[in-house]
């Protein structure tokens, strides 16, 4: 019985679908190059997975509008993750444990078991008695149509853990066990707990991983662990901290204790849109993550959920990034090299001394483009270095390196009549003869990359086609730029 309904509810969602993509597509908010759902909202990427030959991606989904609500797992796959093409969604709710309102199939990942393609979600469901959240499975043999496990939930909270606060299994293989990081609430404290099983059926659990001890807020979404070299990371996405979007904990690990040891923890990203990443293994080795390019929490103070709501979507993901350990212990997160397919026009230049007059820079054209920058701080004697991204109308968004203070800052106040705030980072210059800056525009984002790919700031910012300008100017002093690289995306 469960089974027609599950089929009927992906049918009714794929049908919704089919009738708005077409006007949906036309919206001048569009992404050209980033991941977004064809129609309704996006939230956080689920189940990313390299099977058979192909990078699958799912995705918090209501095909029923441009708002959060009842919550499907929409799909998608492609070869360099970067063009995609669409399928029906995976997981509709269907059943009393992820049925919506307001609940349905919550967060969740992908694993390769017994030649299937395995889900492992959280089923969220209102019972009369606030929502209960537990965790469930679904599967499939040719990784497109998926059946819920009859056994359903295989977990639920234990005690001392808010039913409504527990969710997004993660879920690995070491050895001949599996492996299970979820995300939780204790006492009002985030935490990440980790379940193991010899089946992927029949889980236990073994471990608390890390436990916020008030600095990481009350509740840890969207936790992940891997390794990495020889130690291992665990990112999350707490809820109550301040502008904290997603941490990153580097240490080690002890598969007998199920204790981590924290070495370093560090941002993933400085700016306001960077929430909810997951990480898999490409199959030549990378550790790859995408994030879902929005926050909960800044979004209610500008109302709406942003403006593209209108065109009858909302949501995308950031430019996936490969995740790579420095010697220190740091992260950096790079955009995928297959991202050098889609340059165009070229432009390159050996050396700009940049003064205090603007100077206009041509990026292709102007909306969608990639831009790279080498400062030379030794011959640079400017205070501080201005870039002006995605002008026009009367309109702007400012990166300031300001090399006095080591600060880098992200100016979206006079974006686009919509966005807002600054997001800040230090700079670390210490002992540096050179800042490397990496840009990637679209039409609705701005990803800025410095310091080594550990510094960035990911920015919504609805500027649309006709801002397309881009200028830069020095202050108090001269900048000098060692090499430019513009391409056209
Ligand atoms: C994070 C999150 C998850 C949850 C999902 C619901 O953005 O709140 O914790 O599973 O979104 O859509």
């Amino acid at each position: 019985m469960s089974k027609e309904i599950l089929k009927l509810n992906i049918e009714k969602a794929q049908m919704e679908t089919d009738r708005k993509k077409e006007d949906v597509k036309n919206g001048v908010m569009r992404q050209r190059y980033h991941f977004m759902p064809q129609t309704g909202w996006l939230n956080d990427p689920n189940g990313l997975i390299y099977f058979r030959g192909k990078y699958h991606f799912f995705f918090q989904h209501n095909p029923y509008s441009g708002f959060w609500d009842s919550m499907h797992w929409g799909h998608a796959i492609s070869e360099d993750m970067l063009h995609w093409e669409y399928l029906p969604p995976a997981l509709a709710p269907s059943e009393v444990y992820d049925d919506h309102p307001k609940g349905g199939c919550f967060s969740g990942s992908a694993i390769e078991h017994d030649n299937k393609l395995f889900l492992m979600y959280t089923g969220t469901a209102n019972k009369g008695r606030g929502y209960e959240q537990t965790q469930c499975i679904a599967y499939s043999e040719d990784g497109f149509h998926f059946e819920k496990y009859e056994g359903n939930p295989v977990l639920t909270a234990p005690e001392g853990i808010l039913p409504d606060m527990f969710r997004d299994p993660k879920v690995w293989k070491h050895e001949d066990m599996y492996y299970m990081v979820c995300g939780a609430s204790r006492e009002n404290r985030g935490l990440a707990l980790l379940y193991r099983s010899g089946d992927m059926l029949h889980w236990k659990f073994f471990q608390v991983l890390a436990e916020s001890r008030g600095e990481w807020g009350y509740m840890w979404e969207c936790p992940d662990f891997y390794p990495i070299g020889d130690k291992y990371v665990l990112t999350f996405s707490p809820m109550g901290a301040g502008d904290h979007t997603a941490v990153y904990l580097v240490g080690d690990f002890d598969y007998k204790t199920g204790r981590f040891y924290p070495l370093v923890s560090g941002e993933i990203n400085w700016g306001f849109d960077y929430y909810a990443p997951q990480s898999f293994p490409a199959p030549d080795g990378r550790r790859i993550m995408a994030g879902w390019s929005n926050e909960w929490e800044w979004m209610p103070l500008w109302k709406d959920w942003g403006p593209t709501y209108k065109e009858g979507w909302c949501g995308f993901f950031n430019i996936p990034l490969e995740v790579r350990l420095m010697e220190d212990s740091t992260l950096q997160f790079l955009p995928i090299e297959e991202i050098k397919a889609l340059r165009q026009n070229p432009e390159y230049l050996d050396s700009l001394v940049i003064t205090e007059e603007e100077t206009e820079l041509r990026a292709g054209d102007g909306v969608a483009f990639e831009l790279k920058l080498k400062i030379d701080l030794e011959k640079t004697d400017a205070d501080k270095l201005e870039l002006f991204l995605r002008c026009g109308e009367g309109k702007k968004t400012v990166c300031l390196f300001d090399f006095e203070n080591a600060e880098m800052r992200v100016d979206r106040e006079k974006a686009d009549g919509w966005s807002r705030g600054i997001s800040r980072s230090v700079m670390y210059l210490k002992g540096k003869r050179e800042l490397d800056v990496h840009i990637l525009s679209d039409r609705s984002s701005l990803e800025i990359f410095t310091d080594n790919y550990r510094n960035n700031h990911s920015n919504n910012i609805f500027a649309g086609e006709t801002q397309n300008q881009l200028k830069i100017r020095a202050i108090g002093g001269s900048a000098v730029i060692k090499e430019i690289e513009t391409y056209g995306i």
